[in-house]
């Protein structure tokens, strides 16, 4: 059991400490902002995570976590750091570290006896270095302490048992024995442990997210050479997944990659190489299709409006950026209502938990209460978001509902013959053939 203190309580650092005091840690968390602090006193949750709730319940009651707006409380005890802020980009694609900056230079002020300092928020490579050097000027008296980078792999709306199952675990340290003692800390997850220098740790990070990023706009430059060859990307991708060096997971062609990272990373990753004298060829290309995915959706149902969406009806179902999360930034489908409602259309969308974000945000969109109130009168259905509950929706009540039988999966989520036979006009993401041989654009 260690007592640990973790600065900033959004996603990853109330995930990641409160799973730390689940494990039988002693854990504050601190945030500056007093609102968030109050509200999760009171039980409140900033964010929708999946279980998250419960946790932060149980782990409240056993007296093995606290929340505090005090960098003195939260330090007080502790052994370990966790800087867990946020890195948003900044106006040219960098990453804005302000908040890294601070706390760095609040630790450095406030700490009273030996720390190690670890940072788990998305930083350019060299960054713990600066955050050393931050730190130690900032102290009034010299005091030990260490930098570990230990970069974050959780996803959203899976981050609790993300961080309770891990591929592997990454520690980043000029002082090795530092890196040893955080690895320490996740060693009841028995996962991999790379150990390694600080500038490596940071790096791993950026180069898996835009991995990943590389796949997805992969998939979707297949779905546009597929849908245009009369192939279907979903059996593509499945029959690819097979082979072992390929592997089945990140191949599944959409909308496009959203949310607060992998937008962030790979323009960030961007941002470092060519600073640098360094022209990140494929990089640029993987943000160049995941934009052109977003207008391809838009372009897909102009079309099918006979290239007029003046006062149209479009219907969206689903508004965050994926399944499982209410988070909207990035947000493919606010991307595409933007566009369309530029174009003179009136959207209308329903989503399961990210409505009331979208309302401060896009208060244009009409919010309705479910899927069957989009569909009302609306000229085209729009799959945006996957989640469970639009699998299996009463399609013959939805064709009832629409103005027109139109329906747009941009996340293949439905099966192309089976609309069809309903009677729906169906168009998905690659999905070129339409089961009887032709060519999904000289189909239907
Ligand atoms: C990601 C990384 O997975 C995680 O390791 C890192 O710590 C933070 O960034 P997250 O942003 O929560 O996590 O989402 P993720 O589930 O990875 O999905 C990212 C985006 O890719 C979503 O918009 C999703 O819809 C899209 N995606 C994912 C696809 O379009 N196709 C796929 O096959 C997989």
């Amino acid at each position: 059991m260690d007592n640990i203190c973790v600065i900033g309580s959004g996603y990853v650092g109330l995930v990641t400490g409160t799973c730390f005091a689940d494990l039988g840690n002693n854990v504050v968390t601190v945030d500056i902002d007093e609102r968030k602090i109050e509200g999760l006193k009171n039980g409140e949750m900033p964010i929708y995570e999946p279980g998250l709730e419960e946790l932060v319940e149980r782990n409240v009651k056993a007296g093995r976590l606290r929340f505090t707006t005090s960098y003195e409380e939260g330090l007080k005890d502790a052994k370990f750091v966790f800087i867990c802020v946020g890195t948003p980009s900044a106006v040219d694609g960098e990453a804005d570290l302000k908040y890294v900056r601070a706390s760095a230079q609040t630790i450095g002020e406030k700490m009273t006896h030996p720390l190690i300092v670890v940072n788990k928020s998305t930083v350019p490579v060299g960054t713990g270095d600066w955050t050393a050097e931050i730190i130690q000027s900032a102290q009034e008296t010299p005091i030990d302490f260490s930098v570990v980078s230990c970069p974050e792999f959780l996803r959203e709306g899976s981050a609790i048992p993300d961080f309770m199952n891990p591929d592997r675990n990454v520690f980043g340290s000029s002082n090795r024995e530092a890196a040893e003692e955080v690895a320490k800390l996740y060693s009841p997850l028995g996962a991999e442990a790379v150990i390694t220098d600080i500038r490596t740790s940071e790096m791993i990070k950026y180069a898996s997210n835009a991995f990943l990023a590389t796949r997805i706009s992969f998939i979707n430059e297949m779905s546009i050479i597929c849908e245009r060859l009369g192939a279907d990307v979903t059996e593509v991708a499945r029959g690819m997944g097979f082979d072992k060096r390929i592997g089945p997971h990140f191949l599944s062609a959409g909308v496009g990659y959203g949310g607060s990272c992998f937008p962030k990373d790979v323009k960030a990753l961007a941002n470092m190489a060519l600073t640098h004298g360094m022209h990140p060829q494929l990089l640029n290309a993987v943000m160049e299709i995941n934009d052109f995915q977003r207008k391809q959706i838009g372009l897909k149902i102009r079309e099918l409006l006979d290239n007029n969406l003046e006062g149209k009806v479009i219907g969206l179902l689903g508004l965050a950026f994926k399944p499982n999360t209410d988070d909207i930034r990035e947000a493919p489908a606010l991307t595409v209502a933007r566009t369309l409602m530029n174009q003179g259309a009136i959207v209308r969308a329903y989503d399961p938990v990210a409505m009331e974000n979208v309302a401060k945000e896009m208060p244009s969109i009409e919010l309705v209460e479910g899927p069957y109130e989009v569909a009302e009168g609306a000229d085209v259905l729009v799959l945006m978001t996957e989640w469970n509950e639009f699998k299996n929706l009463n399609m013959d009540r939805i064709k009832g509902l629409l103005k027109t039988p139109i329906l747009v999966d941009g996340r293949n989520i439905y099966d192309p013959d089976t609309m069809r036979e309903r009677g729906f006009v169906y168009r998905g993401v690659g999905r070129g053939f339409n089961g009887e041989g032709v060519l999904a654009t000289t189909g239907d």
